[in-house]
């Protein structure tokens, strides 16, 4: 049958297998408390244990977490390294709990603009975890969706260069197993807190079906019953990848 995409249709369950989170929102709960952003942002790390507990405890297999954009260097200085000194501590203290949950830790993003310091403790967090597979753990630092792209397209030509002169030849499987996330099944559930309505250069790619929740919640804010809220929202989602409504109903009452 003719197709206009070279991906399978995936398999879906009531429990999203893979989720992706923007944080969004660490600021502003600290401003509404006349407090530095920054102690939004040391708050919110608590967030991300909440949400790496629950999505283990719940069978999630992917959860994927917004920690810094490409963008974000634009900050003002003070901010980013008050955010890279969190990092530092989140990967010098975190990484036993992680052993004992069984989550395996991946950062995807161009590390090579972090501090030498940082980098090896990413390496190092990445290689004690590696044998970890109930939950994989992706942190996306310094990472844009753009960037994924570019980095993706300049590895597949410098790797396979036959293909710029057979450009018919690039398939989406071939072009996706370069990105920086090509281990893991696309997001299934999208989730934005702190109110924006917005993907700001996450995983543009991926994205592409991903059913899309927003919260006003701040992130600090979220927490297990906010995370099965998304879910419940989630579950009754009718995720259709291009077919028709009447189309699924046959396939599941078979
Ligand atoms: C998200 O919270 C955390 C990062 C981008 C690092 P923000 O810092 O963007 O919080 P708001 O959006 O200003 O409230
Ligand atoms: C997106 O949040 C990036 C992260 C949460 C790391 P931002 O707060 O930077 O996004 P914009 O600027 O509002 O789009
Ligand atoms: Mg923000």
């Amino acid at each position: 049958m003719a197709t206009s995409s070279t991906r399978e249709i995936p398999q879906t369950s009531a429990i999203p297998q893979h989720v992706a989170i923007i944080m969004d929102g660490n600021g502003r709960w600290a401003s509404k408390r006349l407090l530095p952003r920054t102690a939004g942002h040391a708050k919110g790390v608590q967030s991300v244990r909440r949400a790496v507990e629950t999505c283990g405890k719940l069978g999630v297999r992917y959860l994927t977490l917004f920690a810094f954009s490409s963008e974000n260097w634009r900050r003002p200085a003070e901010e980013v390294t008050l955010l890279m000194r969190l990092f530092v501590q989140a990967l010098e203290r975190e990484v036993a709990r992680l052993q004992e949950q069984g989550v395996r830790l991946h950062v995807v993003g161009d590390l090579s603009a972090f501090e030498p310091k940082l980098q090896a403790l990413i390496l190092q967090a990445q290689a004690q975890t590696a044998h970890n597979d109930k939950l994989h753990l992706t942190i996306a630092a310094n990472y844009g969706g753009r960037w994924d792209i570019l980095q993706a397209t300049r590895r597949m030509l410098a790797a396979q260069p036959e293909l710029a002169t057979q450009p018919e030849k690039i398939q989406e499987s071939v072009f996706e197993s370069y990105l920086s996330m090509a281990w893991a099944p696309e997001p299934d559930l999208f989730i934005r807190t702190g109110g924006e309505q917005r993907v700001s250069n996450f995983l543009i790619w991926q994205l592409a079906y991903a059913e899309l929740f927003f919260t006003d919640c701040y992130w600090p804010d979220f927490g297990e019953p906010e995370l099965l809220h998304a879910f419940e929202w989630y579950r009754n989602r009718e995720r259709r990848f291009g077919r028709t409504s009447a189309q699924l109903n046959v396939k599941s009452s078979n």
